[in-house]
């Protein structure tokens, strides 16, 4: 308990377990020229305001018991662009290359398959710095503690862009994106009380959430000591185009002779409402996450192309791929590529006019290797064709094909049930989802910004 504790005083909250507040401000900072020894003083200072994953327990269990508003949440996050203008000690850490190159470098966008910078939201395109993510369940107080430490910052750094995010919901208070569907529901865990939470709807016999924390934290050689961690931060601002899904929703049902709502499942592969589509043909189970592919392996439930099949396969990269390794260590291996998914929305869901797409997801996720993680994930999994079997196409949902791409592809997909499955059965797939900047970041450990 000791040295967790430690632990946990050292590293940033948002790591282990989500901040779940409701609304969160992200402001991209570009520090300037000639201000190094000012903005370590404030770095130094404003380091004593960041909530570590120690303090966030406890305001949980505040929370909890005495219902009480937590503090503002506050994490500080930098660019590898940040950390050599601090003149920190340099990063020399392996499948960590792309926070090094950042995610304007061709090498990376060609890899993520990303569009060219001057599609970019002007702000993103700037040079960053530094992330400030603050974020609070009262709207009011959260833009006063934002003014409040803008304005202590005027004068070292500009705020070269800002994101408003928030915690989406449905009707009965699910958390949801802007195309309707449930989100947040598979994620590594890490900490006791998430576990205990998911063991009383699941038992794991399927599909087991426990996660190492090497998944997620990576040594900070700036930390006061050995044993002092940070995370890689992948951040990505992705506009959905939510009337061009519904579209796509009402073509494919067409095309097959099925619903609406199985339709969305056949891009997604839960239901709106969160059900596996490997396990029911339509929503309204209470399925939880305890679920793998394996009676489903030909894909004839859910096609290997979905969302969730294609960012967690669940096995079907062993099973199918036959590449000498046992099943367990391609399991292993596989598991490896998981991320901690920490998203908020922004913007209003608009469902009446294609051309204006105000709204999508602020896409942040932690993990300790980023080669391994999320460009693995994006790269490997959701853009590539072949994923498991040949052709079967890229994720409808978040599938990039890179810059200048042919936007309205075709791509063979086998559909539903044996007898429906039709390898030559084309479905217009376009991108709905459109990348619009990003970067990656460090969370150090919260000793290597007291004593900067
Ligand atoms: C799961 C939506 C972007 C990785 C899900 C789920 C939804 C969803 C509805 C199912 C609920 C759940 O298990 O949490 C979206 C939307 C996106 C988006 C609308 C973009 C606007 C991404 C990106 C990645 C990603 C960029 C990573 C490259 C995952 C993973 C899961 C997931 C790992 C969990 C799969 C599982 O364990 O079964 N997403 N997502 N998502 N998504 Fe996304």
């Amino acid at each position: 308990p000791g040295i967790y504790e430690e632990l946990l005083l050292d590293l940033q909250g948002n790591i282990l377990k989500g901040h779940g507040r409701d609304h969160t401000v992200h402001l991209f900072l570009q520090f300037k020229p000639g201000q190094v020894e000012p903005l370590k003083d404030w770095i130094r200072e404003f380091a004593k305001n960041i909530t570590s994953a120690h303090q966030q327990a406890a305001e949980a269990e505040l929370y909890r018991t005495e219902k009480i508003a937590g503090k503002p949440f506050i994490n500080f996050f930098l660019s590898h662009a940040g950390y050599e203008y601090l003149q920190f000690r340099s990063f020399q850490i392996p499948g960590n290359q792309p926070f090094r190159f950042g995610m304007k470098n061709d090498t990376i966008r060609n890899l993520l398959g990303d569009p060219v910078i001057e599609e970019w939201e002007p702000g993103l395109q700037e040079e960053i710095h530094a992330l400030l993510l603050i974020a609070d369940d009262n709207l009011v107080s959260l833009l006063q503690t934002v003014n409040q430490i803008t304005r202590t910052l005027y004068l070292m750094a500009q705020v070269v862009h800002r994101e408003d995010g928030f915690i989406l919901k449905n009707e009965k208070g699910d958390h949801i994106e802007h195309f309707g569907f449930i989100d947040g529901i598979s994620q590594p865990l890490f900490t006791k009380s998430d576990i205990q939470k998911a063991k009383t709807s699941d038992d794991f016999s399927k599909w087991d959430p426990r996660a190492p924390l090497s998944l997620v934290l990576a040594k900070d050689p700036n930390g006061k000591s050995e044993d002092s961690y940070g995370s890689y931060l992948v951040y990505r601002k992705l506009e959905q185009d939510v009337i061009a899904l519904l579209d796509a929703e009402k073509d494919l049902a067409e095309k097959l002779g099925v619903d609406k709502e199985l339709a969305g499942a056949l891009m997604m592969g839960r239901f709106r409402d969160g059900t596996p589509l490997t396990l029911a043909d339509k929503p309204g189970g209470d399925y939880g996450n305890d679920f793998d592919y394996s009676e489903d392996e030909k894909a004839y439930k859910c096609p290997f192309h979905t969302h969730v099949r294609k960012t967690n396969p669940r096995g079907d990269t062993g099973r199918v791929i036959s590449s000498g390794e046992s099943f367990e260590d391609a399991l292993k291996t596989e598991r490896n590529h998981r991320i901690a998914r920490r998203a908020v929305s922004y913007g209003e869901t608009d469902y009446t006019n294609s051309t204006s797409t105000g709204s999508g997801l602020l896409f942040l996720c932690f993990q300790a290797d980023l080669e391994n993680q999320f460009n693995f994930m994006q790269a490997a999994w959701a853009n590539a064709s072949n994923f498991v079997e040949w052709n079967v196409g890229v994720d409808p949902i978040i599938g990039q094909t890179g810059p200048g791409a042919d936007r309205n592809q075709k791509w063979p997909v086998a559909w539903g049930k044996p007898e429906k499955s039709d390898q030559s059965n084309t479905f217009n797939f376009g991108l709905w989802v459109h990348m619009k900047g990003g970067e990656y970041f460090f969370a150090p450990s919260i000793s290597s910004l007291t004593s900067i």
